[in-house]
């Protein structure tokens, strides 16, 4: 979902409730004697840092490996509806909304009365993951012309409240909202397994391979880590607050080192409702002031109206408001049942899903996990998406055991690294240093907190923004994906912009603040996003270093101010979202979900070879009587920045994975035509966009979110 203010849609993904003070309202104690303790004895094998191999990204033989230069003559902006790919590459759509999970679902029509949803791509294409197979089915590392994307269906285009392309007439706007179109919205959200395969001439999914899967609104889920079982979990589905009902709103994703897929859940808020006198029934409700931090006041308006749709708990769920007696009598804890990284075994169609509540609860966009490295902990950053969100890293109190990589049952793995370990929050400071601050009961800021009553680490997982305001974390430009470089260990992660920061907000980590034109229209703050990058002696410090690795910019825009990072026509972009490295190839790809620039050019796909944190200087914004100085990464050139691709109209571009032999990326393209008034949903020559259709794939004129392959029509590594 993106910021485009001449959208007709919510833009949910604005969600603006970190009211907190930060940072001057705390008096943050002293945490370093804690977390020196909880280290001691994590000392890093030197002679293991530079190692990859055992990771799950990495494959055998590849790893390591990278390109010194990007050899493809770069895309050119364009708002043409169509995928835009370099001279000597092929993009080919294989997998869209709808298309049939089973050999009996029939074909996908188009045109509002398809039916079986569970049986079905779901919609809005989002993070993507690679699981390879082998000839026989096995997972398999090596393999590049068989496997499985894992992916995530975050969300559907709407306009008022109604997901318009995949009903007949656009769907009902109004409350009460049939329940027939909820059924069908219902189904559409979460992750799907599928499997894909070439015959070394062309990419295609299997409809009806055993190994497909869908997880959607309603799929049990099992809570697992310090929160399971917590009261503030308990739910009439689950009085005991150990399971919940499905994942929604997946946006970003991971592939974690024992090979399992991991999925953020981002905008989950914004699809209930609470009762407008909610508040005072909850009067002496801790869960009050948690509800406001996470985005939902008293009266609050939900996103699809799913709750309108009777009084059967399928639809009962999204009121969030305390009606009953107790909590197992109602759904007033139902939203503390979202919010976190959901993992899946891709392999495994019959294994159960579960929230991992140790890595918190918040928008989640995605998680990267670092270097794993024997003997040591395993660690991940994830970033918050909002305005003035937070950066976090988890490390696991169990060390990793290669072993674990090729596990048998991997789900157990995850039990192992992601129920027990320590959560941790940025700070940034102007001098380019920052430190990762603990989130748990041992820090006495948390534990005497006068902010938030947490009486256990169960309530740091659920209620993780307001642990992170208590110890006055540093509010960012919106975090969006993190990645780790794997040459040198640098976690990037993507700001992808802020209407909000004002001069007087602005700091050092987020020193921008200016006004672009769109058209006649004045945008404000951070309008196009920078990627900030940090750097630590060995993952587990509790100190980093950071630098501005890029600041996104129109080219034209001024270089003193604005275009601090010297884009040129060839590479310059607004609103940086997907940040993957590939572990093929090193090459850093950089993905746009913009509405800034969108007057002159769709949302992109960009190949970087970005250098190391500190390879720049130092600059000095001034704003009036304020001056602003920041840590800018050495300007990108035309040769290790460039336009690798350029989506159809309204599209955001999403989601990257690739074959081990990096001879194949998946790209996701979600949203395509969102801007297209309800009005016209049967009428295609008022759409925004008809692609897929128009690049000759599926039935009907809708436009349809969707996953493309691009191969070099050479058979060579893609970006070299
Ligand atoms: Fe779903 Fe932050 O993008
Ligand atoms: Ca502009
Ligand atoms: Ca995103």
């Amino acid at each position: 979902m993106h910021h485009d203010t001449t959208r007709l849609a919510t833009d949910f993904n604005e969600e603006d409730s970190n009211t907190s003070s930060n940072p001057a309202f705390v008096q943050v104690l002293e945490t370093r004697l804690n977390r020196r303790s909880l280290f001691k004895g994590a000392g890093m094998a030197g002679a293991a840092l530079g190692a990859t191999a055992l990771t799950g990204c990495a494959t055998t033989g590849q790893a390591g490996s990278t390109v010194q230069q990007l050899g493809f003559k770069p895309v050119a902006k364009t708002t043409a509806d169509r995928v835009s790919v370099p001279e000597g590459y092929t993009a080919q759509v294989i997998y869209a909304l709808g298309d049939p999970l089973t050999g009996n679902t029939p074909a996908f029509k188009n045109d509002g009365t398809d039916t079986e949803w569970g049986a079905r791509a779901g919609d809005h294409h989002d993070g993507i993951e690679w699981f390879g197979l082998d000839a026989s089915g096995q997972p398999s590392d090596r393999f590049a012309s068989r496997g499985l994307l894992a992916m995530n269906h975050e969300a559907t285009t709407d306009e008022k409240r109604a997901s318009f392309f995949i009903h007949a007439n656009g769907g009902t706007a109004t409350l009460p909202r049939p329940a027939s179109e909820i059924d069908k919205e219902l189904m559409i959200h979460g992750i799907s397994v599928v499997e894909v395969q070439t015959d070394g001439k062309k990419w295609a999914y299997k409809p009806a391979s055993a190994f497909n899967r869908r997880v959607t609104t309603m799929t049990d889920v099992a809570l697992s880590g310090p929160a399971k079982g917590s009261e503030h979990l308990v739910t009439r589905y689950s009085p005991d607050g150990t399971r919940a009902r499905g994942t929604l709103n997946n946006c970003g994703t991971g592939r974690t080192p024992w090979g399992t897929f991991v999925s953020g859940e981002e905008n989950w808020f914004g699809y209930f409702h609470r009762d407008a006198k909610d508040d005072d029934t909850r009067k002496k409700d801790k869960q009050v002031q948690a509800l406001n931090r996470y985005g939902r006041k008293a009266g609050a308006a939900s996103r699809h109206g799913w709750e309108s749709g009777g009084s059967a708990d399928t639809y009962a769920r999204w009121n969030n408001s305390a009606l009953g007696a107790r909590a197992q009598d109602d759904y007033r804890n139902e939203m503390n049942t979202f919010g976190y990284i959901v993992e899946l075994d891709p392999y495994n169609t019959g294994a159960q899903l579960v929230k991992r509540t140790a890595l918190g609860r918040m928008g989640h966009e995605n998680v990267t996990f670092d270097r794993v490295v024997a003997d040591q902990p395993v660690v991940a950053y994830m970033g918050d998406d909002a305005r003035g969100e937070y950066i976090y890293k988890f490390v696991s109190n169990a060390k990793w055991d290669p072993k674990d990589a090729q596990g048998a049952n991997r789900l157990a793995a995850g039990d192992k690294y992601l129920d027990k370990g320590t959560l941790f929050v940025a700070r940034f400071k102007e001098d380019g240093t920052g430190e990762w601050v603990e989130l748990s009961m041992k820090n006495p800021v948390i534990a005497n907190s006068s902010y938030f009553e947490f009486k256990s680490d169960a309530d740091v997982a659920i209620f993780t923004r307001l642990a992170a305001d208590a110890v006055a974390a540093t509010k960012m430009d919106r975090p969006e994906w993190a990645g780790v470089n794997p040459k040198n260990g640098e976690v990037y992660i993507t700001l992808t912009n802020n209407s909000n920061r004002t001069v007087a907000t602005a700091d050092s980590a987020n020193p921008r603040v200016y006004t672009d034109l769109k058209g006649s229209k004045e945008q404000k703050g951070n309008v196009n996003g920078h990627i900030v990058r940090l750097s630590h002696s060995k993952p587990t410090d509790a100190a980093f270093r950071w630098d501005i690795y890029l600041f996104a910019s129109e080219a034209g825009a001024d270089k003193a101010t604005v275009n601090l990072s010297n884009l040129t026509d060839e590479n310059d972009l607004s609103s940086p979202d997907g940040l993957v490295f590939s572990p093929a190839t090193g090459v850093c790809w950089i993905q746009t979900d913009d509405g800034a620039y969108t007057d002159k050019t769709n949302c992109m796909l960009l190949a970087a070879l970005p250098g190391q944190r500190g390879d720049g200087s130092t600059k000095t914004l001034a704003y009036g009587d304020k001056t602003v100085t920041t840590h800018v990464g050495k300007p990108p050139s035309p040769a290790t920045l460039k336009r690798f691709l350029v989506g159809p109209r309204g599209a955001e571009i999403t989601g990257i994975t690739e074959t081990p032999d990096g001879r194949a990326i998946f790209v996701n393209v979600q949203h395509a035509g969102e801007n297209t008034a309800m009005a016209d949903v049967n009428n295609p020559a008022k759409f925004e966009s008809q692609w897929p259709a128009n690049a000759g794939y599926g039935a009907g004129q809708r436009p349809r979110s969707a996953t493309i392959v691009i191969t070099k029509n050479d058979g060579g590594v893609i970006g070299t």
